[in-house]
């Protein structure tokens, strides 16, 4: 059928890998469905979009006659395009009212065409190009990421304009805005590649019941195994013993039969579990993850009537706040409202004219992680500034964050996948002892396990923190305190 996507019998992996990333993968996507592409961290999601873009050699089909287009790709900057001109130049022959009212139902405001596409902010640019995507018939969008610079507030204005429109492919790791908009879901599991009719929950549910399922039957088998094992032993033993004390022949032919039997029936067993083993492997584990964390002994932070000024005039509303040891402070509101500038001011990055009172006091032993990864640092560099002691510790916490030894020892990490990357610098915010954790945007491209994951040793180890983050889910899960930053009108 053409319009759709037919991926047959795909296998497919990088040069430098040992095994394939995937292995004879067969799925059939409808050109209507709104599909949520989901996996872990390294699984492959992005791989699998440039392959559908044929920008990668598979062995096996992938047929389609769609015209792929994919997001982000952002507009050369030489170019100097307004934003107007880059939605030109995805459909010449779109009219300014139709732009219009894709910009309407973004939430953004139609001057916002005339303006220079890079001057726009994150969120916005990000909505624009998102419209562009649209505004063709012909193209089926691949977007890859599109949450990491959208606020609670601009996640939900894209999901409900993703909702709005039919046919396209989302990979994301943000539950919550998924369920705006899926009817489909692409599920990159560890052993296998699933397709699903529903939402993310129906998925969650359907996965949760077939672990426990393939938990359940482990479990009964391992039971199984072992008493038939023991059976096998016993039997064994006794016909050796039969056949070593008793002369007659009868004795002798009885005693090897059932030596046959128990050997039998181990064969079986053995089988039985190879069979299983595929349901034991699909099962995702996590491990326990490691903080190291001491309270402070004093107030952290009082702001009053406190504002940062920005050519004189407040970047917010004043916020009145208090954040004593064991509080975990969340930092919310809309992009551009001055989230990451008053985290800066609390650590002392950077000078800042303020309005209000407040007083701050910081304990040594901070962990700091930035909301972009410093351009200057990556896995090597962190690597070559520790002892042997740490590196150990910190490779340790990379394995927890469900790496594998291999793919670290010789690849370059300009090549890892956007959630391998932000584990480096995660796992590195980890390593050591801290009584205070400020955090921006912590869960930016890190998959939903990992999440979960930081969620239970956040509740187990109760640090104190700072932060900034979209992800509901997280935020709900964790904040004891929130202020929300609102614009000075
Ligand atoms: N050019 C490359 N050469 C070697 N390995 C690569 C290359 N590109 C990606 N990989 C590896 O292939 C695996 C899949 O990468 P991919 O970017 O498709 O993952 P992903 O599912 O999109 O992950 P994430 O959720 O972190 O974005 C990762 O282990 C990654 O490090
Ligand atoms: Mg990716």
């Amino acid at each position: 059928m053409s319009g759709n996507i037919l991926v047959k019998n795909m296998t497919f992996k990088y040069p430098s890998m040992i095994s394939p990333l995937f292995n004879n993968v067969s799925v059939n996507i409808h050109e209507d469905w709104k599909l949520g592409l989901i996996g872990r961290n390294g699984r492959g999601k992005t791989t699998l979009l440039k392959i559908l873009l044929d920008q990668l050699e598979y062995e096996g089909t992938v047929i389609s006659s769609l015209e792929f287009k994919y997001f982000p790709r952002y507009p050369d900057l030489d170019d100097c395009l307004t934003a107007e001109e880059v939605l030109l130049k995805e459909s010449p022959m779109t009219e300014r009212w139709e732009m219009e009212l894709e910009l309407s139902y973004m939430d953004l405001s139609p001057e916002i065409l005339d303006r220079s596409f890079h001057v726009l902010s994150g969120g916005e640019q990000t909505k624009i190009l998102l419209i562009g995507l649209f505004l063709n018939d012909d193209s089926f969008p691949l977007i890859d990421e599109p949450t990491n610079n959208l606020d609670v507030h601009g996640r939900k204005v894209v999901g409900e304009f993703l909702n709005r429109k039919k046919g396209f492919i989302v990979i994301s790791h943000d539950q919550h805005f998924l369920n705006h908009f899926v009817d489909h879901v692409l599920a990159i599991n560890k052993e296998s590649v699933d397709v699903l009719k529903g939402n993310i929950e129906t998925w969650q549910f359907e996965k949760k019941n077939a672990e426990n399922l393939a938990e359940e039957t482990n479990q009964k088998l391992f039971n199984e195994i072992n008493r038939l094992e023991t059976v096998s032993k016993r039997v064994g033993t006794w016909g050796q013993k039969r056949e070593n004390s008793t002369k007659d022949a009868a004795g002798r032919r009885l005693a090897a039969k059932q030596m046959k039997r128990s050997k039998a029936i181990k064969k079986r067993t053995e089988e039985k579990i190879r069979d299983k083993q595929n349901l034991i492997h699909n099962v995702e584990e996590v491990a326990d993850l490691a903080m190291q964390v001491e309270q402070p002994h004093k107030q952290i932070l009082l702001l009053r009537n406190f504002s940062i000024l920005q050519v004189g005039k407040p970047l917010f509303e004043p916020i009145n706040v208090d954040v004593y040891p064991g509080d975990r402070f969340f930092i919310t509101g809309k992009n551009g409202v001055g989230k990451s500038t008053l985290l800066n001011f609390i650590i002392g990055n950077g000078k800042f004219e303020i309005t209000g009172d407040y007083h701050i006091r910081l304990p040594d032993k901070l962990s700091v992680l930035h909301q972009k990864n410093q351009l200057d640092e990556d896995y090597a560099t962190i690597l070559d500034d520790l002892t042997a002691k740490e590196k150990e510790s910190y490779l340790h916490l990379l394995r927890q964050l469900g790496f594998q030894r291999s793919s670290f020892a010789d690849r370059s990490s300009k090549n890892w996948s956007a959630g391998e990357q932000k584990k480096v610098f995660l796992a590195h915010a980890l390593l050591g002892n801290h009584s205070l954790f400020i955090w921006d945007e912590v869960t930016n491209y890190l998959d939903m396990l990992i999440i979960e994951q930081l969620i239970d040793a956040i509740e187990r180890h109760e640090p104190t923190m700072v932060g900034v983050d979209h992800n509901e889910h997280f935020v709900e899960s964790i904040a004891t305190k929130k202020v929300e930053l609102r614009r000075e009108v």
